[in-house]
C-alpha cells in the first residue's frame, strides 16, 4: 500500500479520494492542517504528500520532506505557483493535475460575471426579506460588449465560447496564441484600453505577477468589470481597491485573492478578519468574492482524485516516470524535453 499524507483535507475531498484510492491500493492520511515547514513532520512514515493551492511548499518545507524520505509531491491542482519546483529538482519529484474540468472554472467565471452585472446576489437577499423593490438593481446587457480574455488555454477558450454564446465581441492576449481557434489576439495595452469586461485565465508566474496593477487600471475603460478566477496575485489588490474607490472600476468578481492562503476555505464567521484590504473589498457593493470555489464541481473533484491516484501509481510503479511531472531540468517546467521516456533525475 502506498501511503500519502493529504494536507489541507476538506470534507468534500474525501469521498472521491477514498473511492479511487481504495480501488487502486493508495491509502491517504488526511490532515486538516496545511503543509509548511512546521507541519512537514506530519508526513513521517508516508511515501508521498498530496497538496493543494494554499499549502506552502517552499525550500524549507521541501528540505524537511526530503529528510523524511518523501519521494513525491502530488499537487491536486493545475497551478503550481506555491511549489518551489526548482528547489525540489534533484530531491523530490513533483506531479500535478493539468486538467480536470476546465468547464467548472469557466462556468464559475461566467456565473460571477452574470451575478455581478445583473445584481442577482442583491436581489436574492432582498426577496428573502420580502423586499421586492428594484431600485439600484439595474444592470447591463452582455450582448454586444467587448470582453478581453488574458490567457487562452483550456479554461480561457471555454470562457470565450461562452462569451460568444452571449453575443459578446471577444479579444484576447496570450504570448502563445492558439492557432486555428478564430480568436482575435491584440496587444495587452489594447485589450486594457477597449475591453468592457476583462477576465484572467493565465497562470501566475514572474511575467504575470500584478498584470493588473495601478498603471493597467489607469489604461482601462471607466466602468470596466474585472473577473479573476485564476490566481490572486495576478491583481494588485490595493490598486484594485483604489480603482473601485475612484469609480474607475465598475465591478470586480474575485474567486481568488492575493492573500487568500490564511482565509479562504475556512469558516471565519464570528471572527474578526485581520485582513483590512479583503474586508474593504468585500464591503464594496460592486465586488463579488467567492473563496477559490471555481473548481468545485462533482466532475472536477472526481477528475482530480482519479488523476492524482494515477499520478501516484504511475510514479511508484513505473520507475518514477509520470506524464504529469513538473520538471525543472530543462527549465520548461510543464513540457520537459526529456519526453517522459526516462527519469528526470
Ligand atoms: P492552461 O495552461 O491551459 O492555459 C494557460 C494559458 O495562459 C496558456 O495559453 C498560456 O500560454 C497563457 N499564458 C502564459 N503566460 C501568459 C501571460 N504572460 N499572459 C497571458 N497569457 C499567458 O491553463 P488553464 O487550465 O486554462 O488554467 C488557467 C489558470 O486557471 C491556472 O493557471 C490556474 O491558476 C487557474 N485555475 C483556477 C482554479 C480555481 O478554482 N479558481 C482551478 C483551476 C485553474
Amino acid at each position: 500500500m502506498i501511503k500519502v499524507a493529504f494536507y489541507d483535507a476538506k470534507a468534500y475531498d474525501k469521498p472521491s479520494f477514498e473511492r479511487y484510492g481504495a480501488l487502486r491500493g493508495v491509502s491517504f492520511k488526511y490532515l486538516e492542517t496545511k503543509l509548511n515547514e512546521d507541519t512537514a513532520e506530519l508526513a513521517k512514515g508516508c511515501d508521498a504528500v498530496c497538496v493543494f493551492v494554499n499549502d506552502t511548499v517552499n525550500a524549507a518545507a521541501i528540505d524537511r520532506l526530503y529528510a523524511l524520505g518523501i519521494k513525491l509531491i502530488a499537487l491536486r491542482s493545475a497551478g503550481y505557483n506555491n511549489v518551489d519546483v526548482r528547489h525540489a529538482f534533484g530531491k523530490i519529484h513533483v506531479v500535478h493535475v493539468p486538467a480536470y474540468s476546465p468547464y467548472a472554472v469557466a462556468e464559475h467565471a461566467m456565473a460571477m460575471l452574470l451575478t455581478s452585472v445583473r445584481r442577482v446576489h442583491k436581489a436574492y437577499n432582498r426577496t428573502r426579506d420580502f423586499n421586492f423593490s428594484l431600485n439600484g438593481l439595474c444592470g447591463f446587457d452582455l450582448h454586444g460588449k467587448t470582453v478581453g480574455v488574458i490567457g487562452t488555454g483550456k479554461i480561457g477558450r471555454i470562457f470565450i465560447d461562452e462569451c460568444r454564446g452571449f453575443g459578446m465581441n471577444v479579444i484576447a492576449y496570450d504570448p502563445y496564441p492558439a492557432e486555428d481557434a478564430g480568436i482575435e489576439y491584440v496587444p495587452l495595452d489594447r485589450l486594457f484600453a477597449v475591453s468592457d469586461i476583462i477576465s484572467l485565465h493565465c497562470p501566475l508566474n514572474d511575467g504575470t505577477f500584478h498584470v493588473v496593477d495601478a498603471d493597467a487600471i489607469d489604461r482601462m475603460k471607466t466602468g470596466v468589470v474585472i473577473v479573476n478566477t485564476s490566481r490572486g496575485a495576478l491583481i494588485d489588490a490595493e490598486a484594485l481597491l483604489e480603482g473601485i474607490k475612484s469609480r474607475k472600476i465598475g465591478a470586480a468578481c474575485l474567486d481568488v485573492y492575493e492573500e487568500e492562503a490564511d482565509v479562504f476555505f475556512e469558516d471565519r464567521s464570528g471572527h474578526i478578519l485581520d485582513d483590512d484590504l479583503l474586508s474593504r473589498l468585500i464591503s464594496m457593493p460592486n465586488v463579488l468574492v467567492t473563496s477559490h470555489q471555481a473548481f468545485l464541481t462533482e466532475e472536477a473533484l472526481n477528475g482530480i482524485a482519479e488523476t492524482t491516484v494515477n499520478n501516484v501509481l504511475s510514479f511508484f510503479e513505473n520507475d518514477g516516470i509520470c506524464d504529469n511531472e513538473l520538471c525543472y531540468r530543462c527549465g520548461n517546467i510543464e513540457r520537459c524535453k526529456n519526453g517522459r521516456s526516462e527519469r528526470c533525475f
